[in-house]
């Protein structure tokens, strides 16, 4: 099999964004532009990939920092998108396979399509193969110029097409196959005599067209695909688009949505089987939920881990967590980052954790701060628990062991340790380590003062 590169074109700033990041770094169904058609290319076996890259090339770089197959070629000036092509070609030095080129703000392009393309590209025997679409409003876009056989004579500019190119509703997606030995010869042979003095890769149509040649253009079925993201507003649809697609396939897959178009899922995140999803609940940052799962309406749930029949209530907010079987969460509870419940815990309504391991069966349902602690298993924190874990310098850890006893409105000063099966009493200060099997109560004795308030009046 002949082997499949990639050169995504991310140089550009995407002025249009008004914004202090780069176009193709914005997020979308949280993941930055700039990754889909990455990954798109690797579904469609580019083994080699070169992101051309520009304004911002540091980040856009960070953004891939682990990705093994992709390389960053620097176009300082975007002289056009000809000039950004063979900025990439040193990178490619040797390679004989097809060149996928893609946008880095083309995110909707599905694998699915550059496979139909590289095949029908290799069938037609093409050099150069343009993915193109036929659309309503054909503006700002080059327009795909064909002979009488239909065979692709060239791409023209919307700035440089004469009335009758202009007329013309099948546009570039400026998506493309070609034959490397070609395309990085012609790449460096364009001239930049057009009405904008840039290096247009267009004209690399015209140029093997004109050496006999054979330049296809590859119609695309869903012309969304080839949305191109120039302001927020294409980005919002762009993501209302993916967003669909993302409901539809989980709903395919067994999850029941109560309403499909307010639910918030993000690219990559796994729910299982007979999970049921609340309105306005957002799902983000790989977060996996298992099966048969409640999230109720307006949890926030981002980073975590999330075993079967978990139920998440109303407005709680999960970030970087492990969240083992059956626990109940919330309403309004606040999961924080390091916080691990095993199995049957329940955190109820106004708890936050953080960095906490609570052991299975526990539960903390009110009003509690649970902060570097390590709580064993079959423990009652009582209401108004809280865990003073931090000293102004440093954070110190609680430990309350197995079948522990909190009553209401304790404090544990930190560094400190319950043993297992101590019972600590409603309104203690725990200051001291409390021995296992224990009482350990703190509070000065209760004084009644008879007949008190009638001698103040
Ligand atoms: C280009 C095509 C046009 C096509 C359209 C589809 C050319 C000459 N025209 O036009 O036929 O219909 O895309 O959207 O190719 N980029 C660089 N370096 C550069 C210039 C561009 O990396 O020097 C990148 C941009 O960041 C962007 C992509 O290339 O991701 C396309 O550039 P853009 O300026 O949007 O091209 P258009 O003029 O819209
Ligand atoms: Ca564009």
């Amino acid at each position: 099999m002949e082997s499949v590169a990639a050169i995504i074109l991310a140089a550009g700033k995407g002025t249009r964004m008004k914004s202090n990041l780069v176009k193709v770094l914005h997020p979308l169904a949280g993941e930055p532009l700039i990754h889909y058609p990455v990954t798109a290319a690797r579904e469609a076996d580019a083994s080699r990939i070169v992101a051309v890259v520009g304004h911002q090339a540091d980040a856009v770089r960070t953004c891939f920092t682990g990705s093994e197959d992709i390389t960053f070629a620097l176009q300082e000036e975007q002289n056009g998108t000809g000039h950004a092509v063979a900025c990439a070609a040193p990178l490619l030095r040797g390679f004989h396979g097809k060149v996928l080129i893609l946008c880095g703000d083309v995110p909707l392009i599905k694998a699915a399509t550059l496979r139909e393309m590289l095949k029908e590209h290799g069938k037609r025997g093409a050099t150069v193969t343009v993915l193109t679409a036929s659309v309503e409003n054909p503006h700002g876009y080059g327009r795909i110029v064909k002979d009488d056989s239909g065979k692709v004579t060239a791409i023209v500019e919307e700035k440089d097409a004469t009335p009758d190119q202009r007329a013309i509703r099948e546009i570039n997606s400026g998506i493309y196959c070609c034959e490397a030995s070609f395309l990085f010869d012609a790449v460096a042979r364009l001239k930049s005599d057009n009405a904008q003095g840039e290096y247009y890769l267009t004209d690399i149509v015209r140029m093997a067209a004109g050496q006999g040649l054979v330049c296809a253009g590859h119609p695309v079925a869903d012309a969304h695909e080839i949305m191109g993201i120039n302001d927020r507003i294409q980005l919002a649809e762009a993501e209302a688009i993916l967003r669909r697609g993302i409901n539809l396939a989980h709903m395919r897959d067994g999850v029941t949505l109560r309403d499909p178009d307010a639910v918030y899922i993000d690219t990559g995140v796994v729910i299982g089987r007979d999970t049921v999803i609340h309105p306005n609940v957002h799902l983000s940052g790989r977060t996996e939920i298992g099966q048969e799962c409640v999230i109720e309406p307006s949890a926030v749930i981002r980073g975590c881990r999330i075993g079967d029949r978990v139920v998440v209530k109303a407005g709680s907010v999960l970030e970087d967590s492990v969240i083992h079987d059956a626990v109940s969460i919330g309403p309004m509870a606040h999961l924080r980052p390091g916080t691990v419940l095993m199995e049957e815990v329940k955190i109820g309504n106004f708890v936050e954790t953080k960095k906490t391991t609570v052991g299975k069966g526990s539960k903390a349902s009110h009003l509690t701060y649970l902060g570097d602690a390590v709580i064993g298993r079959d423990v009652n924190i009582g209401c108004g628990t809280i865990t003073c874990n931090y000293d102004g310098v440093n954070k110190h850890r609680t430990v309350i062991e197995d079948k522990v006893f909190v009553g209401s409105d304790v404090q544990f000063v930190a560094p400190v340790t319950v043993g297992r099966n101590s019972l600590v009493a409603a309104g203690t200060t725990v200051t001291m380590d409390v021995p296992p099997d224990s009482l350990a109560i703190a509070r000065t004795q209760q004084v009644n003062k008879e007949g008190w308030r009638l001698k103040k009046k």
